[in-house]
């Protein structure tokens, strides 16, 4: 009796490890199929990140063209151009004595629109230099850059009555080359849009605005009506007429991309004859 127990003890014990090893065989077999589908998800993961690696090569070599492009256009429509108003210009100084007041006045009226294409190709190639370029992240004066930029505008009309009220010390992290474009848009404004003022007041300071703190440049020129204030960073929209005031309408779009790459934003503020604030943030 003893011994039959034995056997039956034995007998379930053989058929409860059979039943384990079946179970195990199993889960094995599932393990196996798991580690064949995860190897094949990570051929597959493998494939799609050479893609993506050979499209940013193509990309990278796409931009590089189109940099190299832009730099060959820019400079052989510049050759031209140069070409224009130098003959221009000795044509003027050689043949003055067989020129009438009409002749030079056209001579003169040729050489303006060469000077005026010569800045419409450099705001362009501005403009794609804004989208195409690395930037170079370093530690940068921002009150210094906008001081330099101020003495340069008042270097080249002296006679102007200006004051630049410009809080020292105000530094951000960006690409100095792109800052300096970009300042130099918001300034080249500022300065063109006061021409018209007795004394032009520009200011550019640190603010909180929208919750956020954000750079300024202030000016008392012509303003602009609210209504615009977001076409005025569309490229070629202009507010104010050509007559009255020069420009091709690039500048602000430039400012904006550059500003954008930085992470930061911009947006603007003003009034008809009420003069004009650009706000600015930089991550
Ligand atoms: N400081 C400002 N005061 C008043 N209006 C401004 C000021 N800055 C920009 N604007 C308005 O926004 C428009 C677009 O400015 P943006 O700098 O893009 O072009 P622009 O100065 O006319 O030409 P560009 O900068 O290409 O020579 C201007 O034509 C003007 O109407
Ligand atoms: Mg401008």
């Amino acid at each position: 009796m003893k011994e039959e127990n034995m056997k039956k003890y034995q007998e379930q014990l053989e058929n409860l490890v059979l039943g384990r090893t079946y179970e195990l065989m199993e889960t094995n077999k599932k393990l196996q199929q798991e580690i064949m589908e995860r190897r094949r998800a990570e051929e597959t993961i493998k494939e799609l990140n050479d893609i993506l690696q050979r499209r940013v090569l193509e990309l990278d070599h796409t931009n590089k063209e189109l940099e190299s492009f832009n730099f060959s256009v820019s400079h052989d429509l510049r050759n031209y151009l140069r070409g224009i108003d130098g003959f221009s210009l000795a044509l003027l100084e050689d043949y003055s004595d067989q020129l009438d007041e009409r002749g030079k006045e056209y001579l003169h009226n040729i050489r303006q629109a060469a000077r005026c294409m010569e800045r419409y190709i450099q705001d362009l190639v501005n403009l794609s230099k804004g989208n195409l370029f690395q930037l170079f992240f370093e530690e940068i004066d921002l009150s210094n850059l906008v001081e330099e930029i101020a003495k340069e505008l008042q270097r080249l009309e002296p006679g102007r009555k200006a004051r630049f009220i410009i809080t020292p010390g105000l530094a951000a992290t960006g690409d100095k080359q792109l800052l300096r474009i970009a300042l130099e848009n918001l300034l080249d404004n500022a300065w063109k849009f006061t021409g018209k003022q007795p004394e032009t007041l520009i200011e550019f300071g640190i603010t909180r605005n929208r919750n956020v703190e954000a750079f300024f440049l202030r000016d008392n020129g012509a303003g602009f009506d609210m209504a615009y204030r977001e076409k005025l960073f569309q490229p070629f929209q202009r507010m104010h007429a050509l007559a009255e005031f020069p420009g091709t309408g690039i500048g602000l779009a430039t400012v904006q991309r550059i500003i954008r790459r930085h992470g930061g934003d911009i947006w603007a503020q003003g009034g008809v004859g009420k003069g004009a604030m650009f706000y600015f943030t930089l991550k």
